[in-house]
């Protein structure tokens, strides 16, 4: 029989003070429970039910998993309750369930406690993570007995001594299906906060002769619970230093991690070296041996081999190979440059297309604008693309030099090999092998 995951993500999220349910609250570029699921998979449970409330559900579609909505929220062994009547009794033979509030779990938990349950089928009717930390911690407090874990106490139910003990509960458990629903049935709300606290099926089992399994986990941090925005901020920070971590193990350079801000599920090729200020996002793709930084932002990028960036924005763009790019440039809207080209200081494209070899070295827009082959930008160039109701194309040949402080009017088309003079007003098509200048510019001679 099957594994079922249930993650309980229902809760108000009060402390997170926002209008955003908490675990949709974003972690380097994804939702907490983005990272929550993808471990869960990745330890190979799929079928995966989640406890949300109305916002939550409405955006359930985006994760691929199903949910249910836990209407009023009396507390986790009540999310507990309505996800498990979802599913006949007995339809899968052991239940994890997890508390979406901790992106930082890694895979590794959820088979250790299934295979731990496993092994002591006999008498065992639970596992869970346990971790030591702080006495001041918020978490719930381990009760011992032995080996075994006799109940766990919420701090606001605790005394004095309860308080002291530094065993916590991290809030990942591993059930056998028929136990936990005979528990979950039990539960009562006699406690400080008048809430079904999942955490009392602990007791319950012990009072019935089965016994709890405490695994701890070493590093306390795996299983950081969000509750408020420090703890999101420091989240945010490991699951950075994780991510850079593995591509400086894949041969990336980072020269300083705690100031290169990137996502999961970035590819970024060997000997790329990346500079400090950098916030690298969406899906961008880096090839071997670019420099990029320092201070800058990439997103939704495609950058080639042999490509320098420094302190530009490349956004829902193409670089190609040997490019080079900044400082202060502003790359964006589906851009696509072919290769060895330059976009310098002060210069901003937009839904252009350069060919090999082209160039816009300094101060210039660049927008609808199509550029061929070794054609040179002059500064100052702009693509006067916007008639004030409509946006033109702007189509320049192979060869072609701009001079500097030329304006293009667009719709225009100009032909390989022209040349306009500084300062042209470009009212007019130009020919090829044309040479135009003055505003409106006119032909000054052919070549
Ligand atoms: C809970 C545990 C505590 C543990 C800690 C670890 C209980 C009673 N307490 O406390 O022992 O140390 O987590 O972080 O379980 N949720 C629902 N529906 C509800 C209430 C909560 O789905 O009615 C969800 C929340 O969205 C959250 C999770 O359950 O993802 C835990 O709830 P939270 O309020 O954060 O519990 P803690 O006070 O942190
Ligand atoms: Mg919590």
């Amino acid at each position: 029989m099957s594994v079922r995951a249930i993650v309980l993500a229902a809760g108000k999220g009060t402390r997170m003070k926002s209008r955003t349910p908490k675990v949709l609250h974003e972690v380097c570029g994804r939702p907490m429970l983005w990272y929550m699921l993808r471990e869960l998979r990745a330890a190979g449970i799929n079928d995966i039910l989640v406890v949300t409330n109305d916002e939550l559900q409405a955006r359930i579609g985006e994760f691929g998993v199903t949910g249910v909505v836990q209407s009023e929220q009396l507390g986790t062994g009540h999310a507990v309750q309505i996800a498990l009547q979802t599913s006949e009794p007995r339809s899968h033979s052991q239940v994890v369930v997890a508390y979406a509030d901790m992106p930082l779990v890694p895979r590794a938990v959820f088979s250790w406690l299934l295979d731990a349950l496993d092994g002591n089928a006999a008498t065992a009717a639970m596992t869970m993570i346990t971790a030591k930390m702080p006495v001041d911690s918020n978490f719930g407090r381990v009760v011992r007995s032995g080996e075994d874990v006799e109940r766990i106490v919420e701090v606001r139910d605790a005394t004095p001594q309860e308080l002291l003990i530094d065993e916590m509960n991290a809030g990942i458990y591993a059930y056998d299906e028929n136990s936990l629903r005979e528990a979950v049935a039990r539960l009562k709300n006699d406690n400080a906060q008048r809430e079904y606290y999942l955490t009392d099926t602990v007791a319950d089992f012990v009072r019935s002769g089965k016994r709890v399994k405490p695994l701890i986990i070493g590093d306390p941090l795996n299983v950081l619970g969000v509750n408020d925005r420090t703890e999101l901020a420091q989240a945010r920070r490991e699951m950075n230093a994780r991510i850079c971590a593995q591509h400086m193990r894949d041969g990336v350079t980072i020269i300083d991690p705690a100031t290169t801000y990137l996502e999961p599920e970035l590819a970024i090729g060997r000997d790329t070296v990346i500079y400090p200020g950098t916030t690298i996002s969406r899906l961008s793709e880096i090839g071997e041996q670019c420099t990029i930084g320092p201070n800058a932002r990439l997103s939704n990028a495609k950058i080639a081999d042999r490509v320098e960036i420094r302190e530009s924005v490349v956004i829902d763009s193409e670089i190609g190979g040997g490019t080079s790019i900044g400082p202060f440039a502003h790359v964006r809207g589906g851009t696509r440059l072919a290769g060895n080209n330059r976009v310098g200081n002060f210069v901003e494209v937009k839904n252009s297309q350069y060919a090999a070899g082209a160039k816009s070295a300094h101060l210039s827009y660049l927008g609808d604008a199509s550029i061929g082959e070794d054609s040179n930008i002059g500064a100052g160039t702009i693509t006067c693309n916007y008639d004030g109701k409509a946006k033109h194309a702007t189509t320049i040949g192979r060869n072609v030099s701009i001079g500097s402080n030329t304006s293009i009017v667009a719709p225009r088309t100009i032909g390989d090999g022209a040349l306009t003079g500084a300062g042209s007003v470009v009212t007019k098509d130009v020919g090829p092998g044309e040479r135009v200048a003055g505003n409106p510019a006119k032909p000054i001679s052919k070549k």
